[in-house]
This record gives structure tokens, sequence and C-alpha cells, in this order.
């Protein structure tokens, strides 16, 4: 062992002796003392390292700035590192920071695990669309088992940024549009990533991003320029948000936008005002990749070394990949431009992740060959992912039971997607592995044997060769499977589009297709919501499957054949067409709304209906539900006290089936306009055919809670209406007043 890791280790474990006497109190201060002690020990120099994430050169989502890392780690100058992953890579870095530095201090390792570290999850959007609050948790439960068995210890998720805007890419990420729902899905992945311990082997900290309203882009361009007032902002943006941090969420990513004129990542009313103080965040703020430096593009200021400070002043404590704290703020210390105070308060807050994650006590914790072994990748975790899989399937159409298929039909299935590997997993895919999963036509030619198949066209372009020899195919078979999308790097980061239809040739194969006067079934795959007009009016069934993950070829075949009855529900609107973006549920009602009796001079498009053609909350099942008898235990909620809908739920149809059970509210009247419809809660549940159940929702004052004129928080006094239904836009109503 070199002299210098001698030194480091003696200091190590004067440093750690320090950190064991535990001052009497609560965590909050145990963890402050624990992390001052070490704080005491720093130089500036240090200090600022902990203040810098640098990415490995395994994954890069930007440029590589730094090639240097390692050598970064032994003097101190990174104390953070993501994009590198295995234990074996990840106990050659940490042994580095550990046994190489003055200091010893471990490192934090970040990672994109977005929907699952090497077994693939459906993308995020997907797995909102089964709202299992328990089968999104175990998502990322085992994702995080996943990622600490391979060395992690931090992943960038939950991405909880609400989004109108399918021709954004990034709404892939998250959870859709509605702030109730993304609330309680961001409460769910929080859960599933952090556990209710940080120290425990299997946990990780999460990441919430990207704060603040990243996902409202004008026109739906990534990074683009966000603007809307500070009402909408706080009641329909920031919840998903504020649930995240309410969880317990250790860490918050700041967004590439800017908000009111301001980049996020320089933003004081943003990352001190709202999050440290109004929501009480006391954990880590990271920035987005390089988004310190962008500040200089968005003309926020003039050079990198402005962006640095006012990073810091408004609240950042960790630079993702941009090198500006670390080139800069030791200088500006000097100058009087930041003060140490600043840097200490940011480095205590780092410390005490690593604290809490017990890095200090053991910094391989999270490195076990024989837990990699066991934990990755495993049949348990194949069957977690197939089983979410399967529940964020939404069947949005079925006429002339074109679903489910029968083992006797003699089935054709066509194109490129159905033999993908690749575009199942979807975007962010970390250490993912698609060589050997099975494909959609894999998984059918398993599970029924004999399928005929032709690829018709590929997924982009304009080539027709294909087009002959799947008719042909398809003239032999009794049902048409045709699978069409978009490519897996069509939707995440950087993937905007300005048209949402199906893209190439794919929809003109349909309409061949069509033409043979077989029952015709669409299976999509897809980041996003798409313009599916035409496809609607050629197919018989059509089935969104986004990308369903490692095990979405068994778990789309499953549905395909009634296996397992799809139930799930869109959490965002499909529109007709991209002029009607954006187009949500939660819209207001306008001064002319489209029900008034005149035909012209209100609130529509003279080309084309105002409503989606598939409405948020919408999804089909091989059965049908019924409701009926809707009641109120009261007509008049009084503060303080709570009113009792109930609605009778029943199975109508030949099969067992699940029904997402939807409740929203209306607030008639207002200091300021309410929207039409606002979900407030929900209920999954399975009904045998036949069987009927009586579906309670509790409403009490807070869930009628909004910014009111003065922008306080609260209800207001006066008439509301109650909904009930399986989707948003079929539902059945009651009044009650607030008084
Ligand atoms: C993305 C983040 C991501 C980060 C690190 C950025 O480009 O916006 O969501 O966590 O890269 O990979």
């Amino acid at each position: 062992m070199p002299m210098k890791s001698y030194i480091g280790l003696a200091l190590c474990l004067l440093l750690f002796a320090a950190c064991s006497q535990k001052p009497a109190g609560d965590k909050e201060a145990a963890l402050n003392y624990k992390a001052d002690s070490v704080l005491k020990l720093m130089t500036l120099q240090e200090k600022i390292g902990q203040m810098v994430l640098y990415t490995s050169d395994w994954d890069v989502t930007g440029p590589t700035i730094r090639s240097s890392y390692l050598d970064d780690i032994k003097k101190g100058n990174c104390g953070n590192i993501f994009n590198a992953h295995t234990v074996a890579y990840v106990r050659t870095l940490q042994k580095a920071a550990v046994e190489e530095s003055r200091l010893g201090i471990p490192l934090l390792f970040g990672y994109d695990v977005i929907h699952g570290y090497k077994t693939i999850f459906p993308i995020s959007l997907g797995e909102a669309c089964s709202w299992d609050l328990a089968a999104i948790e175990k998502s990322a439960r085992v994702s995080a088992i996943e990622a600490a068995a391979s060395g992690l210890n931090w992943t960038f998720a939950p991405m909880v940024d609400i989004s109108v805007e399918p021709r954004w890419g990034r709404v892939s990420e998250g959870a859709g549009e509605d702030p109730y729902l993304g609330s309680c899905i961001a409460t769910a992945r929080v859960k599933g990533f952090q556990g209710t311990d940080l120290a425990d082997t299997s946990t990780i900290l999460a990441c919430v991003k990207h704060f603040a309203a990243y996902g409202a882009p004008l026109a739906g361009r990534d990074y683009n320029t966000v603007d809307m007032s500070r009402r909408v902002f706080l009641d329909t943006y920031l919840p998903p948000y504020k649930a995240a941090i309410e969880a317990g969420a250790g860490s918050v990513m700041t967004s590439f936008n800017e908000l009111d004129g301001v980049p996020a990542t320089g933003s004081k009313a943003l990352l001190t005002d709202l999050l440290r103080k109004e929501l009480g965040f006391k954990g880590i703020v990271v920035t987005d990749y390089t988004a310190i430096n962008e500040m200089v593009n968005h003309g926020i200021v003039a050079n990198e070394e402005e962006a640095g400070a006012l990073a810091l002043n408004a609240g950042v404590d960790m630079d993702m990949q941009g090198e500006i704290f670390f080139k800069y703020l030791e200088k500006q210390v000097k100058a009087g431009s930041v003060k140490v105070k600043q840097i200490d308060d940011a480095v205590r807050r780092i410390l005490r992740v690593k604290f809490e994650l017990g890095l200090f006590d053991d910094p391989y914790k999270y490195c076990s060959e024989a837990r990699e072994k066991a934990n990755v990748y495993s049949k348990e975790n194949l069957e977690a992912a197939l089983d979410v899989a399967k529940r964020s399937l939404v069947l949005l159409k079925n006429d002339n039971q074109a679903l489910p298929l029968r083992k006797g039909d003699k089935i054709a299935v066509i194109g490129e997607l159905a033999a993908s590997k690749r575009d199942l997993l979807g975007s962010w895919i970390a250490a993912g592995q698609w060589e050997n999963i099975p494909s959609l036509l894999d998984a059918m030619e398993t599970y029924q044997g004999d399928i005929l198949y032709a690829e018709g066209c590929k997924k982009m372009g304009d080539d027709r060769t294909g087009f002959a020899e799947a008719l042909r195919t398809a003239a032999k078979a009794d049902k048409i499977v045709l699978v069409i999308g978009e490519s897996c790097d069509w939707c995440g980061e950087a993937s905007s589009r300005s048209d949402i239809h199906v893209p190439g040739v794919q929809t003109e194969l349909l309409a061949e297709l069509n033409k043979l006067g077989k029952p015709v079934v669409v299976v999509l795959m897809n980041g996003r919501p798409l313009d599916l007009s035409r496809e609607e009016s050629l197919a018989d069934a059509l089935l969104e499957t986004w990308f369903a993950g490692s095990m979405g070829g068994e778990a789309i075949t499953q549905v395909l054949y009634g296996e397992y009855n799809p139930s799930g529900k869109l959490t965002m609107s499909f529109p007709r067409n991209i002029g009607q973006v954006p187009i949500f549920y939660y819209e207001k009602n306008t001064g002319r709304p489209i029900y008034l009796p005149n035909d012209k001079y209100k609130s529509k498009y003279i080309d084309v209906p105002n409503d989606p053609l598939f409405p948020f909350g919408f999804g089909l099942s091989y059965t049908t539900f019924e409701y009926s008898n809707l009641q109120l235990s009261d007509t008049l909620l009084s503060n303080g006290g709570s009113l009792k809908a109930t609605v009778q739920v029943k199975n109508t149809g030949k099969v067992k089936g699940e029904e997402v059970i939807q409740w929203y509210i209306r607030d008639l009247v207002g200091s300021v306009t309410r929207p039409v419809k606002e979900l407030k809660g929900f209920q999954k549940m399975e009904l045998n055919p036949g069987e009927s159940r009586t579906v309670a929702f509790t409403l009490t004052p807070d869930k009628l809670a909004f910014h009111r004129i003065d922008m306080s928080f609260g209800t207001e006094p006066g008439e509301f209406l109650v909904f009930v239904g399986g989707n948003s836009s079929d539902v059945m109503q009651k009044r009650f007043q607030l008084r």
C-alpha cells in the first residue's frame, strides 16, 4: 500500500472515531453532528470536491468534460460519481476515494435507474397506466435491490414532471397529466427506492426531478422555455414534487428550463424559498447535467463564474458534470462573492446523506459480488417485471371480438416492431440487456407455435417493398396482428416530435391489411400519446403497450390471448390530432363552453371535436363494468367533517376483470375559476363475472382545497359536484355543498 493510502486510512480512522461519538438528541442533530465532525477536518478544496459530481466514461447523456475522474477522486476534487456501476467498477473507484484520498470520504454512486436496472420494467408512463400503486412501488423496489446489488446507492428518479405535451419525448419518463395520480405515484416510487431505511443495503437514495415544471416546455420542444402562472404551477405542477419530498426523497435535481424568466438552477425562489423553506426539504439539491454552465446560454449571467455563484446562492449543493464549482468556488470565496458558510451548508447536507446511507460505516456495503449475482436479473425480478407489464397495457378499442385471440386461430404477425427486442425496453435502460429477451413474436411463437410472420415495413422510412409479402402472409391467416409504433429512441430526452402520427408507412400498411376483410389487431409500441385517429378507424382492436420492458413480449402475449384481462387506463389524453395539443381533462369551462346552443361563437374547433380521441382514465377490458346507484351520505360537508360517496360497480361480462374506479370533483364557483374535473381518488378492484360491489370514497375538505385569489391554500364554501366512473369522461355525478 502506498504511503499516501496509510495516511488516508489513519485519517479515516480518526474521522470515524469522531463520528461515532453521537450527541444526545434527535436524528437530525445527530446527523449534523457527524457531518460537522468531518467538515472540521476538511480544506476548502476538499469541501468543494464534495459538491462535485462527475460522470464516469461508461454512459453519458451530454458532453464528457473530464476524463480524469479517477485522479479527481484521489485528489479529493470529486466526491460523487455517476454512470459507473457493477460491483467491480464501483469498488475500484470507491477504493480510490477511501484509500487514496486524504480524508477517505466515500463516494456517492448515481445512475439513471428509471424503470429498472437490468431487469427492465415498462417505461414509467406505461407503469403509471396500471394505476396500481403497489405494483409501481414494487417496480421501484426491485430496481433499487438490483441497483444496490450492483454497487449503486443513488438513482436519478423518480421523474415526476406533470406534462400535457405529447410532443415532448420525456412524457415517457413521468406519470402523465394528473397532479393527484402523479403525487400518489411519486410517493410509491420514492418508497420503493428508499424503503424505510436508507442504510439498508437494498435501498438507494431517490432523486426527485426535474425541479421544476420541466414538463411544460413551450411547443413541446425539450429544454425550451416554461412560462405558466404561479397558480397553475402551485396547483398542477408542484404537487408531485411535494408528495415525493413528503415521502422522504433524499435528493432533488434542478431542471434545465427557466420558469418565470429565471433558469431553475439559478432560482433562489425555487430552490431556497419554496423547496427548502416552504416544503422543508433537507436533502441534497443536485443540478441536471451541466445545467449551471447552461445559464450562460440562457442569458441570465455573463459567464460561467457568475453562473456558479448564482447556482450556489440559489441553493444548489452539487454540480453535475459542469466543472463550475470545481473551477470557480475557491476563487469566489476568496473574492467574497460566496461565503464559506454556504459551502459548509451544502457539504453538510451531502455528508449527512452519506452518513444516512451508512457509507462511513462501510464504504463497500454496496459492493458484494455474491449479492450482485443473486439479486440482479433474478427469476423473481423478471416475474415482477412481467406482472407490472401486464398491468400497464391499455386496450383502446376492441370491436367484433377481435381480441382475445384463440390458440386455434391462424395468426399472422406483421411489423418490424413485432420482432424487435431492443425497442421493448424503451429509453433509459440503465444496464438493461435486450439480446436475450423474447420479442413479442418470440413470445407468441412460444405460446401458440405456428405463427406466420412478415415484416411488411420498417418502423421508419417510406419503403413499401415488403407490403406485398405482408399481404400474402396475412391472407393465409384468420386474424392479423400488426405491431406498429415508434422507435424506442424516439422517446425520452431530446426526442421531441412536431408530428405525433405513427411514423413512416406503417399506417399505410394497416390500410392495405384492412382491405383483406379480416380482423386486424393493432399492437402499439410508443412512448407518448400519438394521434391514432386513422389507426382507430382502420383497426378492429387497438392495444397500447408502450415499451413494456424485459418481459414485454410475454406480457403482451398474455393479454392478446386473454390469459390476463387488460386493466390499464390512460394517464394522458390521446388527442384527435396535433392541433388539439395541449389537451387534458382538467380544463376550465371558459365563458363560451362547447355546450352552448349557438353554433359558432363558442370555444371549439371548426374542424375537429373538442374532446380527445381517448380521454384520461380510459381503457377497456375483456369484460364490462356497470356503475349504478351513486349515493352521498349527506349533501352538506362541513369544515372538519367528511362525506361518504358510494357507488355500485358490477362486472356485467363473462370473465373476471379489474376496474379502476375514478372519483373526480368540481368546484362550481370559486374566487378563481376551477377545472371542470379534478381526480381526487381511485380504487383498482377485481370483480368476478356477475359480481357487484359497493365502492366508497370519503370526501374531506382538504380534497377541495386550492390556491385561492389571494394565493392562500384552502377551501371556499359553495356548491360542488362529485363524479365517479371508469374514465374521466363517462361519469355519474351528485351535488353537495361545502359549508
Ligand atoms: C437528464 C437527467 C439525467 C441526467 C443524468 C440529464 O441529461 O435530464 O434526467 O438524470 O442527464 O444522466
